[in-house]
């Protein structure tokens, strides 16, 4: 499969067409973004590391039944994945209060959250990503209807359910993350873009450390060490 114009550029993704119009492929990037794109850095090795660990992730998804635009992992940095339409929501599954939750809320970073909380924020960078209710996604026509909403947090729970026990016995706290959601030739809703430290909290569980984006936006350092140790945990 070969890569032919460039469909779009994210900031952790370039998108390419392909010779196969229901094809794409995504080329992972080493830069690093926080905070809306205000810190921007570049880590060697980063976009490989999430490549690798994104087609581990979809491939144990779709092992357990959830359908994933993954198709293949191309060489290091090159995924090949299904067209999807994406819907412009952030889904956001949370097992533990930390970051955005603790701050809003005034709930103590670190408490275990007695069920878990799925939330939707709009894509949408120009306006910083703002929460959204189950009306203001309808008000935005970001879905057709009730159900296509219900769809999406059914979705967000089952695949947790998958990866919170997987990482469990990795060592690893599945504090929280985000998922993204597109529309398939065949009108279904099936999990897009990519499941990476970039998108998910990681604590180990013996030290409670951040494996994961965290220690870029806190300037810890260790980034790219961090992402290895997963990856390598993953593969054992
Ligand atoms: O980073 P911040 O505290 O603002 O965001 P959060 O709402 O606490 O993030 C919850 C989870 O979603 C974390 O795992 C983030 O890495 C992830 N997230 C993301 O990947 N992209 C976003 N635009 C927002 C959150």
């Amino acid at each position: 499969m070969k890569k032919t114009t460039i469909l779009y550029e994210g900031k952790a993704k370039k998108i390419f067409n392909t010779d196969d119009k229901d094809l794409l492929i995504a080329e992972f990037k080493d830069s690093l973004t926080a905070f809306d794109g205000k810190k921007k850095d570049l880590e060697l090795g980063k976009g490989a590391l999430n490549n690798k660990i994104s087609t581990e992730l979809f491939k144990l998804l779709n092992k357990n039944g959830v359908q994933t635009h993954f198709v293949d992992m191309i060489d290091d940095n090159n995924m090949l994945h299904k067209r999807c339409d994406t819907i412009l929501i952030e889904v956001i599954v949370r097992n533990i209060a930390t970051g955005s939750l603790s701050k809003n809320f005034g709930i103590k970073d670190g408490t275990i959250l007695p069920f878990t909380l799925v939330e939707f924020d709009y894509k949408n960078d120009k306006l910083g990503d703002p929460k959204l209710n189950d009306q203001h996604a309808l008000l935005l026509g970001l879905v057709s209807d009730q159900k296509e909403l219900d769809i999406l947090r059914q979705k967000a729970r089952e695949i947790n359910d998958i990866l919170k026990p997987y990482f469990k016995n990795i060592g690893l706290n599945l504090v929280d993350f985000k998922l993204e959601f597109g529309k398939d030739k065949d009108g279904n809703i099936i999990l897009i873009d990519e499941l990476s430290p970039d998108n998910c909290r990681f604590w180990d569980i013996d030290t409670g450390e951040s494996l994961d984006k965290d220690r870029f936006r806190q300037g810890i350092g260790g980034v790219k060490l961090a992402y290895e140790e997963v990856l390598k945990r993953i593969l054992k």
